[in-house]
């Protein structure tokens, strides 16, 4: 009998464990926790996710490169860069000459990052910090990305905030800054990340209480959604405002 309680102890400790540190990868235990977890599978990561170029491109680097063709020196920042797929995806767009920032908490994560982006060292730069706290000042990046990481940080939602808060919001001369793409987690995974994860209905409705536009939220992974929307001034009185500093003269 004995014997029998101690087999449902470590079975459901067990059954804990997966859920906290596989499912959740530490997200409910605070950033450091995460940013060790990835340091620690850092040198697998590329070959546990099997990215491969040509789903790849389509799925992301296409819709970028939409977003980016009337701006292809835009500097684009990627939060939660990990191993640098973003700015590699960003790279292999002929029609991109842009900056990329890549910011990452976990330091390992960057190492491969640098390593693996070398060949653009005069296009890149790999900044370690905290996605809650970006450093940068308001307003001021004209595309944002952050894929596969929104449910990883200690409050999803206050981190999609800071995301566009450093937005360059799009405006009438620069009509085609403010672009944010990010990811939401879904399917049964999702579930077992109460707080951290929204169902499209909650996820919209988040995002309508912020300064966007053109909103879509579309299938891509089968664990994750991708979501592009674009931060606007929405206002009279912000418009108004703005154009007095852009001293512009046709609402006048
Ligand atoms: C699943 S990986 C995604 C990496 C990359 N965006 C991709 O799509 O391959 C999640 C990344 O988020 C980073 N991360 C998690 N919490 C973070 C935080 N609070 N601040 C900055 N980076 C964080 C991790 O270090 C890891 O590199």
């Amino acid at each position: 009998m004995n014997f029998l309680y101690l087999l449902i102890i470590v079975f459901v400790v067990g059954l804990f464990l997966y859920w906290q540190f596989i499912i959740a990868e530490g997200a409910y235990f605070g950033a450091r926790l995460v940013a060790l977890l990835y340091d620690w599978t850092a040198e697998r990561y590329n070959s546990l996710k099997e990215f491969e170029d040509k789903f790849e491109d389509e799925a992301i680097g296409e819709p970028l490169a939409n977003r980016l063709y009337q701006q292809p020196t835009a500097t684009v920042l990627d939060v939660a860069t990990g191993t640098g797929r973003v700015p590699l995806i960003l790279f292999r767009l002929s029609s991109y000459q842009g900056k990329v920032i890549g910011l990452d908490r976990a330091s390992k994560m960057l190492a491969i990052a640098r390593r693996d982006t070398a060949a653009y060292h005069n296009r890149i730069t790999f900044i370690q910090a905290d996605a809650m706290a970006l450093p940068f000042v308001s307003n001021c990046l004209p595309m944002v990305t952050c894929l596969e990481a929104l449910e990883f940080l200690p409050h999803p939602e206050k981190g999609l905030h800071e995301l566009v808060r450093v937005l360059a919001a799009s405006s009438p001369k620069t009509p085609d800054h403010g672009w944010l793409m990010t990811s939401n987690r879904i399917g049964w995974e999702a579930r077992l990340m109460p707080g951290k994860t929204w169902r499209r209905e909650q996820l919209v409705a988040i995002l309508n209480r912020l300064p966007l536009r053109y909103i879509d939220i579309l299938p891509w992974e089968t664990i994750y959604d991708m979501l592009f929307c674009q931060k606007t001034i929405t206002t009279y009185l912000a418009v108004l405002k703005c154009n007095d500093v852009w001293n512009t003269n046709d609402t006048k």
